[in-house]
């Protein structure tokens, strides 16, 4: 029988298998949260917003007689990742996760490892500094209880929600960055101090590079833990688990 996977996207990995299975001929569907105004063309069919939890995606599996889903969301979309081991569980349909390598300090590295998002709103509890924070949109409010610095964000699409921080500036731009790029915005701003979430892959990895070549310290923060699945960091390991079952793959 002809495979029919749905892989849960948002991320370039995600862009990248899709473009893997659609040379390949094995065609399947991807599924964006519905987050970024302008999402970039898929090479396959896409559907966008949320199943309905974990209940709503087992309907979605049978409705659409799902037979493999590639679990490609970035690593700290971990209630997407949560319902989809619970759903393929539920509905007997086989998950691997297509994930990124985590960064790991290197000796010039000053990172101070924090365990969530609260852990570096408390990190951040220290006289003003300028901060490239860079954790994404949804979790800005919580950075409210830190007014005292400069933030510099960099968004995907500009945000209508006011910030509770009232020194900051927003550049919007959409990765891959450079190293030379990221310098650069790090100098302009004066920054002193990077947050980040522990993404991996090479997206977003220069401005770790380039906080090291200025001797900047990171506070990082460490990935959700998520239920033991089976994972791999690469897309050609994925089309051989779909097709020759291969399960041999664990990073
Ligand atoms: N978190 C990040 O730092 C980050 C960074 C870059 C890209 N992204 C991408 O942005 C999306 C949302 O991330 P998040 O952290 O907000 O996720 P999340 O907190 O794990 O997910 C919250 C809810 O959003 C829906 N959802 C998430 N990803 C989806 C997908 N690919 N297709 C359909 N529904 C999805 C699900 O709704 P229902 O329960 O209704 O099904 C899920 O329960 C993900 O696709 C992720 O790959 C996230």
């Amino acid at each position: 029988m002809k495979s029919n996977p749905l892989i849960l996207g948002g991320t370039t990995e995600a862009t990248a298998l899709c473009r893997a299975l659609s040379d390949a001929g094995i065609g399947g569907t991807i599924s964006l949260a519905g987050r970024v105004a302008r999402p970039l063309q898929q090479p396959l069919p896409q559907r966008i917003g949320g199943f309905g939890g974990v209940s709503g995606l087992v309907q979605y599996l049978a409705d659409h007689r799902i037979s493999h889903v590639i679990d490609a969301t970035h690593p700290f979309a971990a209630q997407m990742s949560r319902n989809a081991i619970q759903a393929c569980a539920l509905a007997h349909v086989p998950l691997i996760a297509l994930s990124r390598e985590p960064w790991r300090a290197g000796a010039w590295d000053k990172w101070t490892h924090v365990r969530d998002i609260a852990g570096a709103v408390t990190a951040l509890n220290r006289p003003a500094a300028r901060v490239m924070l860079a954790v994404g949109r949804m979790h800005l409010s919580e950075f409210s209880p830190n007014p005292q610095h400069f933030y510099l964000l960099r968004l995907i699409d500009a945000t209508e929600d006011r910030l509770p921080f009232p020194d900051h500036r927003i550049v919007l731009d959409r990765g891959p960055f450079t190293y030379q790029g990221d310098l650069e915005l790090m100098r302009e701003n004066g920054i002193n101090l990077v947050v980040s979430k522990n993404s991996g892959g090479t997206g977003a990895r220069a401005k770790l590079a380039a906080a090291r070549a200025l001797g900047i310290p990171v506070v990082m923060i460490d990935r959700p833990d998520l239920p033991p699945r089976l994972e791999t960091y690469e897309v050609s390991a994925v089309l051989d688990w779909l097709c020759h079952g291969r399960t041999d793959l664990g990073v």
